[in-house]
Parts: C-alpha cells; structure tokens; sequence
C-alpha cells in the first residue's frame, strides 16, 4: 500500500553536510521523503546553511547548552517529536547519541559509516583502511545501537582500493559512493522495504 503522505526525516550533522546535500538533491521535495528538520551541535555547520538554503528549519543543540549528554539527547528527541519524524538520519553528526536515546527511537536511527562494517569503526574509517593496505573497502548505512558503528547493517557497498591510491583519491570515491547510497537506503525504509528479522535483531531483511 502506498504512503498517502511523505515519509518525514530529521537528520543530524557536525560538519560540512555532503550527505545532507545529496539527500536535499535526491529526495527532498520529491513527495516521497521530506527534511523535516536539520539539528547539529555545531553552530557554524555548513550542513546547516544548506538546511537554510532549502528552506528547512534548523536547530543546535550545543553541548554548553546543556547539564550532560542526556539533557541534550533528551531536548534532540522532543524536537524530533516535535517534527513528528518517522527517522532519524545522522549525517557526519560527531556526537554518540545516549542509550535513552537510542532505546527511544529505537530502529528508527540510521547512520553512514565509509568502510565496511565491521571492519574499521569508529574515527577515520578511510585512513584506517589505508593503513590497513585493505585492496577492498566501501560504504555501510545501518541502524544506531547502543555501540559505536556496531547496529545492523541494511545496505553496504563496496568499492576497491587501487594500489598506491592517495588518501584523496580514496576519500573522494568513498564519498561519492555514500552520496549515492544513503538516499538509496533512505528511500528504501521509506517505502516501508527494511525490516529487523523477528527472530534475530542483528539481522535487517529488505524486500523488493
Ligand atoms: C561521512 O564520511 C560519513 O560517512 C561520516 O561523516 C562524514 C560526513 O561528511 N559519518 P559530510 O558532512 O556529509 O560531508
């Protein structure tokens, strides 16, 4: 059955918000997934002047601005209760998101992460790829747990590393391939295609 209205997303960003972009170019305003909102906790994010330019509302959630991490994440999700999102889309957001967080939106966070989970988590997944000399490395979007870079994979792509290729180079491909695949992801959980597997929560079914 089709949605009769958009699939609503909030994403969350710290930096220059490529990704946003690439999910302002290919899926906002397209009548299937809507912005509904961009947050960072950093005020001067490019992500959120290119929020500003498509005309979608911003937030910061600066952590000056708050007691601890959970008075923060805790104003971050009634904003995006607020926004009455379906998703939560981090977006290069370098902040670990509180367990109660992540129990109250649970399923319902995804992340990008540029390597192929799970190998090379957490910071620098490119360079640890090159220092690893890996011939092979790519793209994960998947769901947030409680861990860093550890939740269920829904999409993964890879891509190889030629040899003698410069961090340059391999960031720039990675970054195309995630420009790609995260409003690919996205608009799959939209069209309701991503579930987790009843009898293994480790494991993310996608139907055609
Ligand atoms: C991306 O490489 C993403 O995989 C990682 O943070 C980076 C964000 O880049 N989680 P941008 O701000 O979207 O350009």
């Amino acid at each position: 059955m089709r949605r009769m209205s958009a699939f609503r997303i909030v994403v969350l960003a710290s930096g220059s918000g490529t990704n946003l972009k690439a999910i302002l170019d290919r899926l906002h305003g397209g009548g299937e997934v809507e912005v509904v909102g961009v947050g960072s906790d950093k005020p001067e994010a490019g992500a959120l002047e290119r929020a500003r330019a498509a005309g979608v509302e911003t937030a910061v959630f600066a952590a000056a601005g708050y007691e601890d991490r959970a008075a923060r994440d805790a104003a971050i999700g009634d904003w995006v209760e607020e926004r009455d999102a379906d998703l939560v889309v981090l977006a290069g957001y370098m902040q670990l998101l509180t367990a109660a967080f992540v129990r109250r939106f649970r399923n319902r966070v995804v992340n990008i992460h540029p390597a192929l989970l799970p190998a090379f988590p957490g910071l620098d997944a490119i360079g640890q790829a090159l220092a690893a000399g890996a011939e092979t490395t790519g793209v994960t979007v998947h769901f947030v747990d409680e861990g860093v870079d550890t939740g269920p994979p829904i999409l993964q792509r890879s891509l190889p590393v030629p040899s003698g290729c410069g961090r340059e180079q391999l960031e720039r491909t990675v970054h195309a391939l995630e420009h790609e695949l995260y409003p690919e992801a996205i608009r799959m959980i939209a069209q309701g295609r991503v579930r987790i597997d009843a009898s293994d929560p480790r494991v993310v079914i996608v139907d055609d």
